[in-house]
């Protein structure tokens, strides 16, 4: 299935200017600051960067925008990062298929896009060809124990739940961790539904990826919500705190 970024292009950057998409404010985006290297002086590729909120972070990390190209398969997106980030080059393309020289970027950054692609081998490669020597790679993924699970049904509530059934019935299983998988999913942000498709593999399948790729695997990190979390909704706190939402890998050409 094709994913429509185009439709909310604007809504989806007004609500993360705002730190009104919880999921990044206080899981994803804690998560890959703890893992970012010291950005001062290099050339930096942001992998489906979006409307661009993402250059901003990296500036508190020592980057310059004048050195950071931006790639996004949505037109819409690439549009308004433009207007909204003058100073930044940014570029419509496919991750799997960079318009990029090979050894042009020290640092590739991305959060929340590789999971789009259905051939997360094809942008590993592609990512480490347009690095340059020593050249690393940060990115983010959704995490398999959340999204490889299945509904059940337990004292009339509802579970997302990986795991087998006890005792005489160990082969009824619920959830698929190890098989990497499409899976659709309806969103209700903007009061709106948004019907997503993205692909799910567990940590060692993408660990094996790249390793085939060539990548030295330095860093992996499963997410947490942070502390503040609790001020603002308790609830998202729990849930976020003990499992994990996205995952990310610090990787090494
Ligand atoms: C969840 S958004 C993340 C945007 C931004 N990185 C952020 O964190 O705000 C995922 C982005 O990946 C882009 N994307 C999906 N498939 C892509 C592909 N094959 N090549 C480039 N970008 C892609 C989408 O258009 C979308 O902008």
């Amino acid at each position: 299935m094709q994913n429509d970024y185009d439709n909310y292009a604007k809504e989806r950057q007004e609500k993360l200017i705002n730190g009104m998409m919880p999921s990044h404010r206080f899981v994803e985006k804690p998560m890959m600051k703890s893992m970012m290297p010291n950005l001062k002086n290099k050339k930096i590729l942001l992998l489906g960067c979006g409307t661009g909120e993402e250059t901003n972070l990296l500036v508190t990390f020592g980057a310059d925008k004048e050195k950071m190209v931006g790639i996004d398969i949505s037109k819409e997106s690439i549009a308004i990062a433009k207007k909204t980030y003058p100073n930044v080059e940014f570029v419509v393309g496919d991750m799997a298929n960079l318009p990029f020289d090979e050894n042009t970027f020290d640092f590739v950054y991305s959060s929340l896009a590789v999971h789009y692609s259905a051939t997360p081998d094809k942008v590993y490669n592609e990512v480490y060809r347009v690095l340059k020597k020593d050249g690393l790679f940060l990115f983010s993924l959704v995490h398999p124990i959340r999204w490889s699970s299945n509904h059940a049904n337990i004292d009339g509530k509802t579970y997302r739940l990986i795991g087998c059934a006890r005792d005489d019935n160990e082969s009824e299983v619920l959830g698929n961790y190890n098989t990497f998988k499409e899976h659709t999913h309806d969103f209700f942000s903007w009061n709106i539904k948004e019907t997503l498709s993205f692909y799910v593999g567990s940590p060692s399948f993408h660990f094996k990826l790249l390793r085939k790729a060539n990548f030295e695997v330095l860093d992996f990190t499963e997410s947490m919500a942070v502390e503040e979390t609790k001020e603002v909704d308790i609830n998202y706190y729990k849930k976020n705190k003990e499992l994990p939402q996205f995952m990310a890998f610090l990787t090494k050409k």
